[in-house]
């Protein structure tokens, strides 16, 4: 098994390019099977959920390739519309491939997505923007069987902006007859992405970016090749690494739009942050004062994806800071792990509030889940001493190079075999 040791006290200094954004990877992965023919995802990150994605395209009957940085998805051959068991639960954004099988075949048999690691994760919206399109589907001791020969256009109202549900409406969207508009769509710039991607396939979708998203269905689709969009929450997590350890960073590849509400805080938090297109420098001198409370919300809000690593930043923070999770039920399991390290944080609910500390100290700690694993680790760079990060499976299904990125910056990081 393996592990990461971090030493904290050192300044992170030097640059970086982000690797591309898992969260429009996979909606677009699962978006390749409509076209029938060959896409290269360029400059694809090696992350366990891709290679989990790669997984289910391959048992669909697709050939699957890397070819150097690229990935290649022919889906000339798809064959089947089932996803078994073992591969729904392998990762949780399986989900985002009924509406594109559905589109494709007419049909779709899967499990209900695995495990629930920030608290109940439903799939009612998905579910019911597909049935607005006329899909029938049955529901059976937690298998899901679909059929949708006949999908038409429809006015879907999502009852909340839910990222997933608003990718399979669109998805599904491309194989029906007619027009759907997707009201109180999320607009999250990873869906501003699948409809990039989907627009060079040949499909007409606009609107992604606003509450409102519009698909023309039935357009003949074709292949293409895509290069996906910077990830604005690793951005984020070596942002609030290099914030809470100090140091002189720049990131490149990332829309500093993208992440402007981390990039506040973070400078209402002291440090001095200048960005340009797809450029972002933070200087920080790792002696961060409380901010504002932050709450989480669907885009433009704070991301919940960052919470846990802010969190993280702003342990030792002079003063208290009030985090307030809108978006999941509990995503607050990296707390418990946080305060093994000396961290001051008081939880009620939904409600966190962080007294900071004069030093944390390094500790044995346990990844929770993708995002809290990070925070864990932003902590370990600014505890004294060693700090031994356990179960980093869960940190491999977002962050391509986390242990060799922080190392190129100087951090006495690496992993190791326990
Ligand atoms: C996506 C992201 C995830 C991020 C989340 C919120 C991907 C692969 N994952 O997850 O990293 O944390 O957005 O920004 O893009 N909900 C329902 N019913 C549904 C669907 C969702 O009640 O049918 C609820 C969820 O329980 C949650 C909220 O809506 O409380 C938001 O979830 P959603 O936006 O769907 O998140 P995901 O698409 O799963």
């Amino acid at each position: 098994m393996k592990a990461i040791e971090v030493e904290g006290g050192r300044q992170l200094r030097g640059e970086l390019t982000v690797h591309s954004a898992k969260n429009s990877v996979l909606p677009i992965l699962a978006a390749t099977i409509l076209s029938g023919d060959t896409c290269v995802i360029q400059r694809c990150p090696r992350l366990e959920d891709v290679e989990a994605s790669g997984e289910i395209l391959r048992h669909l009957g697709c050939r699957v390739q890397w070819q150097g940085e690229d990935l290649m998805v022919d889906s000339s051959g798809l064959s089947r519309w089932d996803i078994p068991d073992r591969l729904m639960r392998r990762m949780r954004s399986s989900v985002i491939f009924l509406g594109a099988i559905l589109a494709r075949c007419g049909m779709a048999e899967l499990s209900y997505p695995g495990g629930c690691e920030l608290g109940p994760r439903p799939i009612d919206l998905h579910l019911s923007a597909l049935r607005t399109m006329g899909a029938r589907v049955e529901e059976h001791c937690g298998a899901l069987a679909c059929r949708g020969e006949d999908l038409q256009g429809a006015e879907i109202t999502l009852s909340m902006p839910s990222v997933g549900a608003t990718e399979n409406a669109i998805l599904a969207a491309c194989g029906a007859r007619g027009t759907t508009v997707i009201a109180n769509a999320a607009r999250e710039p990873e869906i501003v992405d699948l409809q990039r991607f989907l627009r060079k396939m040949g499909a007409e979708v606009r609107g992604a970016g606003t509450a409102t998203v519009t698909v023309e269905g039935g357009r003949p689709l074709h292949g293409c090749r895509h290069r996906c969009i910077g990830d604005r929450i690793v951005a984020s997590t070596y942002l609030c690494a290099a914030a809470a350890a100090g140091g002189d960073i720049r990131l490149n590849g990332v829309d500093y739009r993208h992440l402007s509400t981390v990039i506040t805080a973070l400078q209402q938090a002291g440090c001095r942050i200048s960005s340009q297109d797809r450029r972002i420098r933070l200087i920080s001198d790792g002696k961060l004062r409380g901010i504002t409370p932050v709450r989480t919300s669907p885009y433009p809000g704070f991301p919940t994806d960052a919470q846990a690593v802010l969190m993280a930043a702003m342990l030792r923070a002079r003063g208290t800071t009030m985090f307030v999770e809108n978006v999941f039920q509990s995503r607050y399991r990296h707390v418990a792990e946080l305060m093994r390290m000396g961290a001051d944080i008081r939880l009620e609910g939904r409600v966190a509030v962080v007294c900071g500390v004069p030093k944390l100290c390094g500790a044995a700690v346990r990844c929770t889940d993708l995002r809290g694993g990070a925070a864990l680790v932003v902590a370990g760079l600014q505890a004294e001493g060693v700090t031994r990060v356990e179960a980093i499976h869960h940190i491999k299904r977002g962050y391509s190079d986390l242990v060799g990125d922080l190392a190129r910056l100087g951090a006495n990081i690496r992993e190791i075999e326990i």
